[in-house]
């Protein structure tokens, strides 16, 4: 008899994947204080799930699709299509409904870019752009990226926070370029909340509170 071979649970298997990934580009970046990429994915985890019940997307596809979107993070510009190649094979060692996979890998290579020209057309692909770079407006990017920085020796000063956190304005065609309606008008909340922190933070800094 024949020892029928034990399936492996994919969300597990996806999440301990993706965690290894992160500890190893953690290492990598000289930066063991502060897992930025774990702190990014299980955000956009979240919120693509989030997006996944607001709109009625396939919520396996969007949940396999954001752990592992950044799996191959490590090859730099290629990452999406790598991530997708990886994917393909991981996923279909797992119990993944195998005709999801490809849906997966078509929403993780098509993730890049901070703002677009085109439209994404698969709704999954749209979900996934969108909760990426969700992560990368508001409160959440303010803390990734400062804590990140300063994990690295990157930031030093209070002052240098707030100048480095106005660096980012390409956020206004970020919320421009979103395609569902749930992610921009939170796109534009998390614009407004990131914009008054650094305003805030200043004013304190200069007593402007002080009246
Ligand atoms: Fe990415
Ligand atoms: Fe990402």
């Amino acid at each position: 008899m024949t020892k029928k071979k034990k399936q492996v649970k994919w969300e597990t298997a996806v999440k301990q994947a993706m965690y290894k990934a992160t500890v190893k580009e953690a290492k990598r970046r000289k930066s063991p204080a502060f897992n930025y990429r774990w702190e990014h994915v299980t955000a956009v985890v979240t919120l693509a799930e989030k997006l996944a019940i607001l709109t009625g997307a396939d919520r396996d596809i969007m949940v396999a699709a954001a752990w592992l979107h950044d799996i191959r993070k490590d090859t730099g510009e290629s990452h999406p299509r790598k991530g997708a190649i990886f994917a393909r094979n991981f996923l279909s060692q797992t119990d993944f409904p195998k005709k999801k996979i490809k849906r997966v890998a078509r929403a993780i290579e098509q993730h890049m870019g901070l703002w677009r020209d085109e439209p994404l057309t698969m709704l999954e692909a749209q979900l996934l752009w969108d909760a990426d770079k969700l992560t990368k407006i508001g409160l959440t990017a303010a803390a990734h990226w400062t804590a990140g920085d300063i994990a690295r020796g990157r930031r030093r000063t209070t002052r240098d926070i707030i100048k480095q956190g106005r660096k980012a304005d390409w956020q206004e065609k970020t919320i421009a370029s979103m395609h569902s309606k749930p992610a921009r008008k939170a796109a534009k909340k998390r614009l407004k909340a990131y914009n008054e922190l650094w305003d805030k933070l200043e004013q304190e800094l200069d007593g402007g509170d002080l009246k």
